[in-house]
């Protein structure tokens, strides 16, 4: 219960593997090149027509690491005159990337609007510090779901303070695309947001398709400057074609252009699963976060030295689960923290919740009993 795959595509797939296999005999594992030398292939085109048709977007491209898609492509959307407002608690990588590309960074409490607006319209009213001149750009950055809290932005919300002051908005779906919308499309899709409505659609392949790599979709214009501009698709290999052809293959599932329901079924599963557990756990009186439908599940330890203790009394009856704590949480909120997926079996989750009802029972965590 400590990884990432949300709709089971990361064990064998009766439409995924074959195609799989057959384009590693076909093209091998790696093209040992960047993209702009000879690493492009068909397969390559097809995956970045794909994502961009699935999203909604003009154009999309990907890149080899999810990590390195966020390092690499906010230092080449931003810049020095540049300002960023940045949720407390966005990932490393997204931290990362701000810094890299020099632009003024603010952080905005998490998932609080009074704050968001209050810095948006300082930023306007006061301009860059020392000269007042006007912010060449301003970017709200914001995850899907939040992978310590499990919960999602108030992306509506969110879209109107962007259009009221006229800012960009960036948006990394790692934990949300595939897991979250009817047809898997992410946040969007689950909130009914328009997909116009936010600038740079940015996600992860390692979660939901089982595979690696990184995307952006946006913009043709957005699209076509980060093809010559970002150092991690200009200089680095790029995706290994059978890792790029398990992410066609799973999204078309996804999308049920394999012509079978059984995406549809995985997204519906993953929420039963998710929604299953999540209301055992909050029964039983374990302090649970997060939102209804998120695959992610948090549940609090607080108490440092409990961090192993919970894991270990798990691991003992074959769970594993990932805690954390300090420096990854303040020193008082450390958690454990589940994973959902649509391969867990009813049978697996009832085994699970049973163990974990003991073990939180034993290590005195059922702080809402
Ligand atoms: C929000 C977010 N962005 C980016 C990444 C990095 O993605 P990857 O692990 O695919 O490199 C992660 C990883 O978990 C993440 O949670």
């Amino acid at each position: 219960m400590g990884s990432y795959n949300y709709l089971g595509f990361a064990a064998a797939d009766e439409y995924c593997t074959p195609r799989v296999v057959s384009s590693l005999q076909k093209c091998g594992w790696t093209t040992c090149s960047s993209r702009l030398d000879g690493g492009t292939s068909e397969v390559h085109e097809e995956l970045e027509s794909l994502v961009a048709r699935y999203l909604k977007k003009p154009a999309a491209l990907s890149w080899g690491m999810g990590f390195a898609t966020n390092t690499t492509v906010l230092p080449s959307l931003l810049g020095k005159g540049c300002l960023v407002v940045s949720n407390q608690l966005n990932h490393r990588s997204i931290v990362s990337g701000v810094k890299l590309s020099g632009a003024k960074v603010k952080v905005f409490d998490h998932n609080d609007m009074k704050n968001l607006e209050n810095i948006l319209r300082d930023a306007i009213v006061q301009g860059q510090p020392r000269t007042g001149m006007p912010w060449k750009k301003i970017m709200i950055v914001i995850e899907g779901i939040y992978s310590m809290e499990g919960d999602m932005p108030l992306l509506q919300k969110i879209v109107e303070l962007k259009k009221k002051y006229n800012c960009y908005l960036y948006l990394d779906e790692a934990h949300s695309i595939g897991a979250l919308g009817k047809t898997g499309r992410g946040l969007c899709e689950h909130l009914g947001v328009n997909f116009e409505d936010v600038d740079i659609l940015m996600g992860t392949f390692t979660k939901s398709f089982g595979s690696c790599g990184g995307y952006i979709a946006s913009s043709m214009e957005v699209i076509e400057y980060l093809r010559y501009s970002s150092p991690g698709f200009l200089y680095a290999t790029s995706l290994s074609m059978p890792a790029a052809q398990q992410i066609i293959s799973s999204m078309k599932v996804i999308a049920g252009e394999d012509g079978t329901t059984r995406g549809q079924t995985k997204i519906t599963q993953l929420k039963d699963n998710a929604n299953f557990l999540r209301n055992k756990l909050k029964e039983a009186g374990c302090a649970v976060l997060g939102s209804h439908d998120s695959p992610v599940i948090p549940i609090m330890i607080f108490h440092p030295a409990k961090i192993p203790a919970i894991s270990r009394e798990c691991y003992k009856y074959g769970i594993a689960i990932v805690t954390v704590g300090f420096p990854a949480t303040p020193l008082l909120l450390a958690r454990a923290r589940l994973c959902i997926s649509a391969a867990h079996s009813r049978e697996d989750l009832e085994y699970a919740c049973n163990v974990l009802i003991d073990a939180t029972q034993k290590c005195s965590m059922r702080y809402k009993s």
